[in-house]
């Protein structure tokens, strides 16, 4: 009955990175370091707030665009950390910022519609913009450190370019984009009125002094939607909450899709969720950023080289040197070194240059994971040689 359903979803893809994490979980002593899911536990002060929450027989129907207390409370979040201000009618709870992108994609592309986005990117997008029948056009940005050339991204606006999609701190690079880049884009979306997504699930996550962000620019606001997520600081993958922000008339489109997408969030987590918020997440930055210096320390020790990452908690490391195939690369660490990476091809690279790690797992499978793949390169190195 293939032959019956909608030919959009046959076009899509299993990830590359499940591909990849499923396979290792296959062989016996593999150490991964492919998933971006923070290995901790959710806090015991967000599950007993759920337990309470249960117990207060907080398990009706939710309203669509979510709880008010909840909504409220994020607003207020918000207007501490941004200079941007938005009301709790601004704000729509998301089965993870996953859905939330998923009901701005279909909620503002129309078939035909231009979607730009920088590459290296997060791989999630493109299905959702294709099933819409827009176009993801690809703004290649390896060759300027990552950060972005206004005259390139200019070069790619059409009449039909609707929307462009950020992420900062970028998965799988880790670099958070500078003023220049952030100049570049609200020049072009306030000239050519065009909706910027930006997906800030690794703001919390930041390692750097320098970071800037659009929310911070009030100009933007009629343009701008914020995909946001509990997932990654709160150790709260598998709760899928996360929320949107955006403009009141926008977010009142958007709230139209997801309601009819999801009806609402879970009634119990969206409660719990309000205790997140009072959570200070400083100290989980603090471990992660610890763990990148020292996992640094031990690729530079080995000699290899990386793009420098600035937050989130993946290192986009180069394997140029070795002439191989990203995927070629990961399957000859999997099969011959035990380990496990990700093709760096998996994330729409120009050149198939790199591989991803991840450093949100556990640290002794990290400092292990990194000595087998110096192992790997070192070998490699002497068999060139040879
Ligand atoms: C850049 C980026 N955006 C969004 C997500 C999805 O997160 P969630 O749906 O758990 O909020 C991820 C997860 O890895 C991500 O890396």
């Amino acid at each position: 009955m293939l032959d019956r359903v909608n030919t959009q979803v046959l076009k899509f893809k299993k990830s590359g990175i499940r591909k990849f994490a499923e396979a290792a979980s296959l062989i016996p002593g593999v150490v991964s370091l492919t998933i971006g899911e923070p290995e901790f536990n959710t806090s015991d002060r967000i599950k007993d707030a759920t337990k309470q929450a249960l117990d207060d027989n907080h398990t009706h129907y939710p309203s669509g665009q979510g709880l008010l207390s909840l909504r409220q409370a994020v607003a207020d979040f918000e207007s501490k950390q941004n200079k941007m201000q938005y009301k709790a009618e601004e704000v729509i709870i998301t089965n993870g910022s996953t859905e939330g992108l998923a009901a701005c994609f279909l909620a503002l592309l129309n078939e035909g519609d231009e979607v730009i986005i920088p590459q290296p990117m997060y791989v999630t997008y493109q299905p959702m913009i294709e099933y819409c029948k827009a176009k993801m056009v690809p703004l290649d940005i390896s060759l300027s450190n990552f950060q972005i050339d206004e005259a390139a991204l200019r070069a790619l606006i059409t009449p039909r370019t609707k929307l462009m999609v950020i992420t900062s701190p970028n998965n799988p690079t880790g670099v958070v984009l500078n003023k220049q880049s952030l100049d570049a884009i609200k020049a072009i979306a306030l000239e050519h009125r065009i909706f910027v997504i930006s997906d800030d699930v690794y703001q919390q996550l930041v390692y750097v002094d320098h970071f800037q962000k659009l929310s911070d620019d009030v100009e933007m606001r009629h343009l701008l939607i914020v995909a946001q997520s509990f997932s990654k600081p709160y150790a709260m993958t598998g709760w899928r909450i996360g929320y949107l922000l955006a403009d009141a008339p926008i977010a009142a489109h958007i709230n139209m899709m997801h309601s009819y997408l999801v009806t609402g969030i879970s009634t119990f987590t969206q409660v719990a969720t309000i205790e997140a918020l009072n959570e200070d997440t400083s100290h989980v930055r603090e471990v992660y950023r610890q763990r990148l210096l020292r996992s640094m320390k031990i690729l530079d020790d080995f000699n290899i080289d990386y793009v420098k990452p600035e937050g989130a908690f993946y290192i986009f490391i180069k394997i140029k040197e070795f002439g191989m195939a990203s995927e070629a690369f990961c399957n000859k660490a999997l099969h011959d070194y035990k380990l496990a990476l990700v093709p760096g091809i998996y994330f729409n690279t120009s050149k198939d240059e790199y591989i991803r790690i991840s450093y949100a797992v556990k640290e002794k499978d990290l400092y292990e994971g990194l000595n087998r793949l110096g192992t790997m390169v070192k070998d490699l190195r002497n068999e060139k040689n040879n």
